[in-house]
């Protein structure tokens, strides 16, 4: 049995990948350490809690006595999505983003060092440390210019990684993957929080004039491409993820309230965000020639079903995702 650590598989994007490591592989066993934050939800993976091939440990990667406590026994690989991820929280406050980004990072990578069994890790990052760009889609190997504290410490702890395999030989590889939706995220984020609002009949506030713009992958797309990335990225390089979906904020407000059957106006302007990115594009070609990765789901098909889980769970009155 092949033993592979997920970090933050209680999370949005991490429970997905946990289910489909034991769905698509049958020699896995899937170690899911998650210090259960507030984003997270164990519920998201009640349908495999029993199953004998999966272990969840509560683990805060930023503590020692944590980390020792998890690499007490030997893992194979690594695929670290643990991290505080929320943009507008890292601007009120950015010190728990550089705790868990940052520091957690560091606590992981120094364990890998010395545990010395992993032979793959793949560090899980974001299209956001390029910064914001105007046209075009960013490729791999572009400059970083996080443009918010949450971006900062998402391209120091991508830095930090790129440091080990040159200074350590670490066997890592990273992924940047664009914007994520479909189930289980959580009601801070802008898709599943525009759906409750049309929901409920609530205004839809949409930043300035909601003409940022942003890339958009369902989240089951997002997952296959990291494992690829796990069997057959090369190690030091970064592989970025993406459907190549770029629309305004607007736009996908407006598909939103379009499947509920509720008015356009509906959306109302609020207050900008603090230093807000306008645009963010990513080029994919590089996993989808070497790797041989395509997204499986468009946006118009992820957008339906996405509604239709949370519009559903609320019907039945099954609660918050989170
Ligand atoms: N959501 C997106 O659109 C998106 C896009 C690109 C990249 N990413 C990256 O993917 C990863 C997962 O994002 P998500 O949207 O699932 O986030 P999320 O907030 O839903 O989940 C993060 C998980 O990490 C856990 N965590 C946080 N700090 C921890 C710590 N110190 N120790 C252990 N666990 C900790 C939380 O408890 C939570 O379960 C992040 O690294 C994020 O930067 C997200």
């Amino acid at each position: 049995m092949h033993r592979v650590l997920v970090t933050g598989g209680a999370g949005f994007i991490g429970s997905h990948y946990v289910r489909h490591l034991l769905r698509t592989h049958t020699d896995i066993e899937v170690i899911n350490a998650d210090a259960l934050t507030y984003s997270a939800n164990l519920q998201s993976l009640a349908d495999i809690e029993g199953e004998s091939r999966y272990r969840f440990i509560k683990i805060d990667l930023a503590n020692q006595a944590d980390i020792d406590c998890l690499f007490s026994t030997p893992f194979d690989e690594v695929v670290h999505f643990a991290a505080e991820s929320h943009v507008d929280r890292s601007i009120q406050g950015a010190e728990a983003f550089i705790r868990s980004n940052i520091l957690g990072t560091y606590r992981l990578l120094e364990a890998i060092r010395h545990g010395g069994t992993v032979k793959k890790m793949v560090h899980i990052s974001t299209d956001e440390v390029y910064g914001s760009i105007e046209k075009g889609r960013t490729p791999e190997g572009e400059p970083l210019a996080p443009g918010n504290p949450y971006s900062a410490s998402k391209a120091g702890s991508d830095l930090l990684c790129l440091a080990y395999v040159n200074t350590y030989k670490l066997p890592i590889v990273l992924t940047r993957c664009t914007n994520n939706y479909g189930p289980w995220q959580h009601l801070e984020k802008f898709i599943p929080k525009a759906i409750l609002h049309a929901v409920e009949n609530r205004p839809l506030p949409l930043y300035g004039a909601g003409n940022q713009e942003r890339d958009w992958i369902y989240v089951t797309d997002h997952c296959a491409a990291v494992d690829r990335v796990r069997e057959a990225g090369r190690v030091g390089e970064v592989y970025h993820i993406g459907a190549e979906n770029t629309a305004s904020n607007r736009t996908i407000a407006e598909q939103i309230l379009d499947l509920l059957q509720k008015p356009h106006s509906l959306i109302q302007q609020a207050k900008d965000r603090l230093g807000h990115d306008f645009r963010y594009s990513l080029n994919t070609t590089k996993i989808r020639e070497e790797l041989g990765w395509q997204p499986q789901v468009s946006l118009e098909k992820g957008l339906k079903e996405t509604v239709k889980w949370y519009q559903t769970r609320w019907e039945r009155k099954e609660g918050s995702p989170r």
